[in-house]
């Protein structure tokens, strides 16, 4: 295969500001075309980024999967539309890279692992911060030793939203707001730096509450959880505060930190046992898309494949049932 050709589905904040500037800038992968609910949006949007197909704008997802040059698509729509336009797009033979959380529920999630496994396509889930370059250095000391053994791990990730008009805050096409926005990253990354060595969680306690703006939907999460080998984790998710964000790892041997490091940015400060980790900040949306392709090609996982997706959900369905 050469150049894998990528549809995007949504036009919103991640699809203008990151993806489509992230296709242009990553080898072996193109924008071919997109879908919109508003065939004028797709259009402008196809030529705001340089969608190559000669038929680059859509406002029927059926009519962009039966373009037989369309290898791939990239779903950055609203939670609650990831399962029907991931098992649309298996079902058409294409390639599947979903925003997360891949869906916004356990059986839908499952759903999409199933068809993409059935339709034997490439599933891959948009972890971005796996591909952040200070994560990778400070995972991979880790995983050398360089803390010891890690018993404890703690994530901190907030932001101040303004008003409660997202689409996350309501029950049409959003599940969960701050475990879905920010909460599911962090819970990720619990999930890459503890699994390996500690197991998988056992046992998982969570506390939810919407004190400010009256919704339906979890401003703050708090979840603690067990590693079958007694390791912990404690994760502080919330759309309320401005405030640092922060990764920190307990080891029998040290500790490390992150801070700043949670966002689009690719950058923030890492310390090892208080010394500075030095790396060099690349994109994360780049290092994402790379690794699909290269996934694609090589007929391997993802970094964060269906069924690690799958897990992710199914925790935080476990920690705020409906
Ligand atoms: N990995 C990350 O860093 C990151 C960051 C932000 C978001 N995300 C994920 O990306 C996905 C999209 O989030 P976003 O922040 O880009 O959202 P957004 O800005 O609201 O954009 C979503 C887009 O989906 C399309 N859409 C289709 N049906 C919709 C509906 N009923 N309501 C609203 N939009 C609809 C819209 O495009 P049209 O108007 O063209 O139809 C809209 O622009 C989510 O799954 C989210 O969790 C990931």
């Amino acid at each position: 295969m050469g150049v894998l050709r990528c549809a995007l589905l949504g036009t919103g904040g991640i699809a203008n500001e990151f993806l489509a500037p992230a296709l242009a800038l990553t080898a072996g992968v193109r924008l071919w075309s997109v879908l919109s609910r508003s065939k004028s949006n797709a259009e402008a949007f196809a030529s705001r980024h340089g969608a190559l197909s000669p038929t680059p704008a859509y406002d029927d997802l059926d009519a962009l999967l039966s373009d037989p040059s369309l290898d791939a698509v990239i779903v950055a729509t609203p939670d609650r539309l990831h399962a029907a336009q991931c098992i649309a797009a298996a079902r058409a033979g294409k390639h599947v890279f979903c925003e997360k959380p891949l869906a916004t529920s356990a059986d839908e999630a499952r759903a999409i692992v199933a068809a993409c496994e059935e339709a034997r396509v490439t599933l891959g889930v948009a972890y971005h911060l796996r591909h952040h370059a200070g994560h990778r250095a400070l995972v991979g000391e880790v995983r050398k030793g360089a803390i010891g053994r890690v018993r404890h791990a703690r994530v901190q990730w907030t932001f101040a939203a303004p008003d409660a008009t997202n689409w996350r805050a309501s029950a049409d096409v959003g599940r969960w707001w701050a475990l879905a926005s920010v909460g599911t990253h962090g819970l990720d990354l619990l999930r890459w730096v503890m699994v390996e060595a500690a197991g998988e969680v056992v046992e998982m306690k969570s506390l939810s509450s919407s004190p400010k703006f009256g919704v339906a939907r979890d401003e703050s999460t708090i979840l603690t959880m067990k590693f079958a080998d007694g390791s912990t984790a404690e994760l502080f998710a919330s759309v309320l505060f401005r405030a640092p964000r922060r990764v920190e790892l307990f080891g029998d041997g040290g500790y490390a930190e992150a801070t700043g490091t949670l966002g689009p940015w690719g950058k923030g400060e890492i310390r090892i046992n208080d010394t500075l980790l030095e790396y060099t900040p690349t994109n994360p949306y780049v290092g994402e898309l790379e690794d699909f392709a290269a996934a694609v090609r090589e007929r391997r996982s993802p970094a964060v494949d269906g069924r690690e997706a799958l897990r992710n959900v199914e925790l935080l369905e476990r920690a705020l049932p409906l």
